[in-house]
């Protein structure tokens, strides 16, 4: 019964939270589930930081104040190990550059190596100033990640974020609401290009993180991703580069002369990304950007003359 009272309760012990938390990370260790992940989950559900966590001097605390009852704290690490579903969605936040993010299994969790393509953006518009004005697309915007930072890096910009799914769009629009950016960015629903209103064009900048894993390779990721993530924002086509292909084609038509075109994709798509631009004739330079581990990660280019 008191074990019970103390599980629905948000208030308990610290002893309790610790004793919770060993057979927690007893259970991560049997389950091969990193312990930087719990230690997560409690930084963002228990309200403890990760020095206290480390000294472990929450124990002592008469009393810690939960975000979820102890019991709905343990359901979730259970769902983490069992079911395999990422910290993330159990929480339904993801710390993004400097932003807090809402995420659901209806958006991709940002990845940090995504992050490279704002300071792309920033590199390129000091180089280029006048592309910091005018309209701006994140096409494929997911949780809105990219598009909230552009909002952040290019005050003079208007933004567009654009995805096909309208429950993505819709997460989107409440984490701009959340960051007080809303008035900043303009969700909008279709495909690519044909989801921005026509007042958009031409465009200063596109910017685009689309599905570009191979369809036979989706069965070979780890389970948080297969089995959770969703996957339109995963599955590129047989070779990977079905969107990309379709946004270096159709792209010209939106951008505007020294426009710049960038997206994201996979180690080892680089050259076949820069052919395709390439064989449009149409962009002028064009560059394969690494990411911090050092792999093929970005491409960039201009649309010329
Ligand atoms: C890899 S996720 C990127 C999400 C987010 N931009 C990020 O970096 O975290 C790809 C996104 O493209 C969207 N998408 C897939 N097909 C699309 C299409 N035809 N038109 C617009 N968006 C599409 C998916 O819904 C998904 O949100």
């Amino acid at each position: 019964m008191q074990l019970e009272r103390m599980m629905d309760d948000r208030t308990i012990s610290g002893q309790q939270l610790w004793h919770w938390w060993q057979g927690a990370r007893q259970a991560a260790i049997a389950s091969e589930v990193p312990l930087v992940e719990l230690e997560w989950l409690m930084q963002e559900l228990c309200s403890i930081d990760r020095l206290t966590l480390r000294l472990e001097s929450f124990k002592t605390r008469p009393q810690v104040t939960l975000d979820v009852t102890l019991a709905d704290l343990d359901r979730l690490w259970t769902q983490r190990l069992r079911d395999r579903v990422p910290v993330q969605y159990l929480a339904g936040r993801v710390r993004w550059r400097r932003f807090c993010l809402q995420v659901s299994p209806a958006v991709l969790i940002p990845r940090p190596e995504t992050e490279g393509m704002i300071d792309l953006v920033a590199a390129a518009v000091q180089h280029y100033p006048h592309l910091a004005a005018g309209a701006w697309a994140d096409l494929g915007t997911g949780s809105g990640a990219i598009a909230l930072a552009l909002a952040q890096l290019l005050p003079e910009a208007r933004i567009y974020a654009v995805d096909v799914s309208a429950e993505a769009l819709a997460i989107a629009q409440a984490n701009a609401v959340t960051c007080g950016l809303s008035d900043r960015l303009q969700v909008s629903q279709g495909s690519w290009f044909a989801g921005l209103p026509p007042e958009a064009m031409p465009l200063s900048g596109m910017v685009s993180n689309p599905p570009y894993i191979p369809t036979a390779l989706l069965d070979e990721l780890q389970p948080e991703v297969r089995d959770h993530e969703p996957s339109l924002a995963l599955d590129g086509g047989a070779d990977g580069l079905d969107c990309i292909r379709h946004l270096a084609a159709i792209a010209p038509r939106y951008l505007k002369i020294g426009g710049l075109w960038l997206v994201e994709l996979m180690d080892g798509q680089g050259g076949a990304v820069r052919s395709l631009l390439q064989q449009t004739g149409q962009y002028d330079p064009i560059d394969i950007h690494l990411d911090l581990a050092g792999r093929q990660r970005f491409a960039l280019a201009y649309r010329g003359q």
